[in-house]
């Protein structure tokens, strides 16, 4: 499973690529606010570190819109991948958009039936959005899992992209689905090195090498 890191944050994306962790980088509206950066200075920033995409979303309501904003972002680097909504008006953007050879990330995706429509519009990612779904009690997973099946059935080559991941299970659980790509905080991706029997078992050697009085150094 490649690991893209959900943030503009780029202090947070150069450490998490240094260690080869960054695969791509997922952007929103959301995110180029709390970043308070503009959106093409920090996205230009980010696509000259990471190789693999970086989705930057359009904001325009209607197709038009959407496929003017999108070739403009799109121009700020060739890793570009332009995010639109799964609304009808995105598809119709992701179905040009795909057809000039653009990678389309589909996002805010919460049913099957929206993933089906986006592979059918050539979508490269779709984004369903697992964290929202579990807010309402509803099991996100279990969409990442119905996507999996239903694109595997019929060869689609949209990859799944599992998205508003909020804890190191939504991970573990992702990547034994078999989703091809995870987008996560950089704070998710971290905690999952943590091991409370890893910080037991480390103490318990640091004491008993204290007591040999020994140097490795
Ligand atoms: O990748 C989508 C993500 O940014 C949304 O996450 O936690 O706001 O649902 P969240």
């Amino acid at each position: 499973m490649r690991f893209f890191i959900d943030t503009a944050d780029v202090d947070a994306i150069r450490e998490l690529n240094e260690l080869g962790m960054a695969d791509g980088v997922t952007t929103n509206p959301s995110l180029i606010m709390k970043s308070g950066r503009d959106i093409r200075e920090v996205t230009k920033e980010i696509c000259d570190m990471i190789d693999g995409p970086v989705s930057a979303e359009t904001i325009a309501p209607d197709s038009d819109g959407m496929i003017a904003e999108g070739r403009e972002l799109a121009a700020i680097a060739d890793n570009i991948a332009i995010k639109v909504p799964l609304t009808w008006d995105g598809l119709k953007a992701c179905k040009v958009l795909s057809g000039e050879g653009r990678m389309v990330n589909v996002t805010l995706c919460f049913s099957a039936n929206q993933a089906l429509l986006a592979a059918k519009t050539g979508a490269t990612f779709i984004s369903p959005f697992i964290g929202r779904l579990d807010d309402l009690n509803l099991d996100g997973m279990e969409l990442i899992a119905d996507i999996r099946q239903i694109y595997d059935n019929y060869g689609f080559d949209t990859q799944i992209l599992a998205a508003s991941i909020r804890t190191v299970n939504h991970m573990t659980e992702a990547a034994r689905i078999g989703a091809d790509v995870a987008t996560a905080p950089p704070g998710v991706i971290k905690k999952m090195a943590e091991h409370v029997l890893t910080d037991k078992g480390l103490a318990a050697f640091m004491r008993d090498w204290e007591t040999t009085g020994q140097t490795i150094l």
